[in-house]
């Protein structure tokens, strides 16, 4: 059964404080988005599996070990691709794909307008990544694809959610572990998270007008 792990670091309690001030400018944003990423992976990844690997020191061999296991992150467009550099500079080697999903505004349902997957899973363990679990629905429909795709180990990476979110996703996904710096009070009728920091994209890429 996936957890739902909300961080209690000192550290994520005061730098999501200041990544949802309307006085923190694009700049800070980014360096603020990355940050807490980081700091949310660190914890996601307690369990990568290890593989012994001997090194030479200048003295002599060290019986270390590295990480074997291999890691995909799925940015969800376009406001995941701040937390997907920031976990590709601690695991250089993790591999990014990318899916562009858009709500059809007739049936509801998510649209894949763009998928960049290789035609067969090349890795063990999928991270979805996105700032804002809103309703949930990108979320439930990424993981959708990568379950169909055949992915097993799968975990979301969020740095704020409503409430909503958490239980849809949840329910849709029970083995996914959801990883968060908060969860707020509601999703307004805009779908906004309240009291949230507004659009995330908007606020990454200096888009907000
Ligand atoms: N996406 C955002 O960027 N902000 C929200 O509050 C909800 C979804």
């Amino acid at each position: 059964m996936g957890e739902v792990i909300i961080s209690k670091h000192p550290l994520v309690r005061h730098k999501q404080t200041f990544l949802r001030s309307v006085q923190t400018d694009p700049p800070a944003f980014r360096a603020l988005v990355r940050e807490l990423a980081q700091l949310l992976f660190f914890e996601a990844a307690t369990d990568l599996r290890l593989e012994e690997h001997t090194v030479r020191t200048p003295l002599t061999d060290y019986p270390g070990q590295m990480i074997a296991e291999r890691v995909g992150l799925l940015p969800i467009l376009r406001a995941g691709l701040g937390m997907a550099e920031a976990v590709l500079d601690l695991l250089p080697g993790a591999q990014v794909w990318h899916l562009g999903l858009y709500r059809d505004h007739e049936t509801l349902r998510p649209v894949t307008y763009y998928n960049k997957l290789p035609p067969v899973p090349t890795i063990d363990r999928a991270v979805v990544l996105d700032p804002m679990l809103a309703s949930g629905g990108s979320a439930i429909a990424a993981i959708e694809i990568l379950k169909n795709w055949g992915m097993k180990r799968i975990q979301f990476l969020g740095l704020i959610a409503a409430p909503e979110g958490v239980e849809a996703l949840h329910t849709a996904h029970p083995d996914v572990a959801i990883y968060l710096a908060a969860v707020d009070e509601f999703l307004n009728d805009q779908c906004y998270i309240v009291p949230g920091l507004g659009d995330a994209g908007d606020r990454q890429f200096g888009t907000g007008g």
